[in-house]
């Protein structure tokens, strides 16, 4: 991987579900499928393309993972985070985690945008249980501010002046692949959750072992199940989240045009 790029970049992101054309923006790329990388798992969902992109977001050297993998693939937690950590290992500093995800909270409407304050990890497992290599760092890790209050402030700026939907809020991870029931839902919300969905949580816990400085965003595809009166839909998940991807592209835009000013 590292000699696809002269210079490993220091900056990755990660696209999920109906997001990846969110890479668009990326210039002079080198794209990379995910089954030619030794090792890489690839994904079998609907949504998730499985490239690597090496390339400039203007001038910035980025690292994008177009889709990913997810436990309820039948994935094991370390190969669910595999490529992050490929990611850490070669250089990447900043992570930048995308996602769909459920809306709980009233102000989680289709369309917004969710910036990850902090997670509930309801997946039953941790990347960092099982094999363990020393180069990755802690093994009890600490996770009391696992997303970057600057980065969090540079994305909170950025959607400020685009006039986006943007709010601050807890993702709850669950395993999937089914939606929730209504009651799993009200438990959520009683538990403090603002959206719900099925990825980013393993990849966070990944990228702080290895110290990255981590932003998450979750668009808002649907209002979580009970809170809407259709049922769910994965058609109309990914349909939403192309919507939203293109306010997604254009906060992503700008905030990589900020940390462009403030990794030199
Ligand atoms: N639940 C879980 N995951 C999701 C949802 C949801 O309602 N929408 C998008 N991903």
């Amino acid at each position: 991987m590292r000699r696809r790029a002269a210079k490993f970049p220091r900056v990755g992101i990660v696209l999920g579900s109906g997001l990846g054309e969110v890479a668009i923006g990326m210039r002079d790329g080198t794209v990379i499928p995910f089954r030619r990388i030794p090792h890489f798992p690839h994904p079998t969902v609907k949504g998730h393309a499985g490239r690597l992109h090496l390339g400039h977001w203007d001038k910035l050297p980025v690292a994008i993972l177009e889709g990913r993998v997810h436990l309820y693939e039948g994935y094991t937690p370390a190969e669910v985070v595999f490529a992050v950590r490929a990611l850490g290992l070669a250089g990447v500093e900043t992570l930048i985690l995308t996602c769909a995800a459920g809306g709980i909270a009233p102000r989680a409407t289709p369309g917004s945008l969710m910036l990850f304050s902090d997670h509930l990890n309801l997946q039953g497992s941790s990347p960092l249980g099982g094999t363990v290599d020393e180069g990755w760092g802690a093994r009890f890790l600490d996770l009391s501010a696992a997303y970057d209050w600057r980065l969090r402030r540079i994305a909170r700026q950025a959607a400020k002046a685009l006039r986006l939907k943007c709010f601050e809020g807890v993702y709850a991870a669950v395993l999937g692949p089914n939606y929730e029931t209504p009651a799993e839902i009200r438990a959520l919300k009683r538990l403090g959750a603002d959206a719900v969905g099925m990825s980013t949580v393993p990849e966070v816990i990944a990228a702080r072992q290895l110290n990255m400085q981590v932003l998450a965003i979750a668009t808002i595809t649907n209002r979580a199940a009970g809170l809407a009166k259709e049922p769910l839909d994965h058609g109309e998940v990914l349909e939403a989240g192309k919507q939203a991807s293109e306010c997604l592209a254009r906060l992503l835009d700008r905030v990589l045009r900020s940390l462009q000013a403030t990794l030199r």
